[in-house]
């Protein structure tokens, strides 16, 4: 598992209106994001200094702050956010090759309480980018998931900081030597802990609808179009539980993921055991439309 978010020795990150190396970089120990989880966040890939899909990412995070209610202050919005990540990736030399923006946003820095802050308490902005190297071996050989109960709320369409039950799935995964955790809720696959999960049952592309179970993916959408202009039809109908024998194919779908064949799901091999026709056909599309795809 090679894919890595290494650190560029100069390292300039964003703050609150300030520009400035990492290890200067300071949020309150009040912050909200620190003391609750409470604030939302994206993360955006950048090809060659092209930021990919970023009007999605963009509409995302502005249904995943109004989702939980955060207002942007001054010149802040999702749009300025992308301009400064653009900003960044000049200023910490990643105009060349890969790289990963994130972009965090929290209800600010106050004294401890539930409720909302007063107005007057501004919200916490942190933009970063960091070298990214895709998982290119694993990608070929194909990897594998184990499953594991579905524990999150029931907002998983907003993109935000409480991601504990992500991180518990997650290391439960690494423990096993899997590379992702495949949910299970209510007796169906909702999604991966930072994916979302395709499989082929019977012949048919399946994926989990988007409802308030899943995050709606940039790559599941972006997939999902490039998969009906090759005219594969995909029914949005959760796989069951009681599917999973069925599959004969399986992948999962992310930003930095982008399409990763499961070729094992609890010890057992998926469909031959090896990445099937249509996920090589959909992982070759996405890669073409990464490669000349941009902003
Ligand atoms: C829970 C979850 N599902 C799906 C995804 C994939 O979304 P995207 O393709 O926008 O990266 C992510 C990405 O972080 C995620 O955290």
């Amino acid at each position: 598992m090679s894919a890595t978010a290494d650190r560029d020795p100069k390292d300039i990150v964003y703050v609150n209106g300030s520009f400035l190396p990492r290890a200067q970089a300071r949020v309150s120990v009040e912050d909200r994001g620190f003391v609750f989880g409470d604030g939302v966040y994206e993360v955006l890939r950048a090809i060659n200094g092209k930021l990919f899909a970023a009007r999605f990412h963009n509409q995302r995070l502005e249904r995943s702050l109004d989702g939980v209610r955060i207002a942007l202050e001054g010149d802040h919005s999702p749009a300025r956010f992308v301009e400064i990540g653009r900003q960044l990736l000049k200023e910490n030399n990643l105009l060349k090759g890969q790289a990963t923006l994130y972009m965090q946003v929290t209800r600010g820095a106050t004294i401890r309480a539930h409720n909302f802050p007063p107005p007057d308490v501004a919200p916490t902005v942190y933009i970063s980018v960091a070298r990214f190297t895709p998982y290119t071996d694993l990608a070929e050989s194909g990897a594998s998931a184990i499953t594991q109960p579905d524990l999150r709320w029931a907002r998983c369409d907003l993109k935000t900081l409480n991601l504990l039950p992500n991180v518990l799935a997650s290391q439960t995964a690494k423990e096993r030597g899997a590379f992702e955790a495949m949910l299970i809720r209510d007796g169906v696959v909702t999604e991966g802990t930072k994916t979302n999960f395709f499989g082929v049952v019977n012949g048919s592309l399946r994926t989990h609808p988007c409802d308030s179970h899943i995050l709606p993916g940039i790559t599941r959408s972006v997939l999902r179009d490039l998969a009906r202009d090759l005219k594969i039809e995909l029914d949005e109908t959760p796989i069951k539980v009681s599917e999973i024998p069925k599959l004969s194919e399986l992948f999962l779908t992310g930003t930095t993921t982008d399409v990763m064949p499961i070729v094992k799901l609890d010890d057992k091999p998926v469909g031959k055991g090896r990445p099937g026709e249509l996920t090589r056909k959909l992982q070759r599309v996405l890669a073409e439309s990464l490669a000349s795809g941009g902003d």
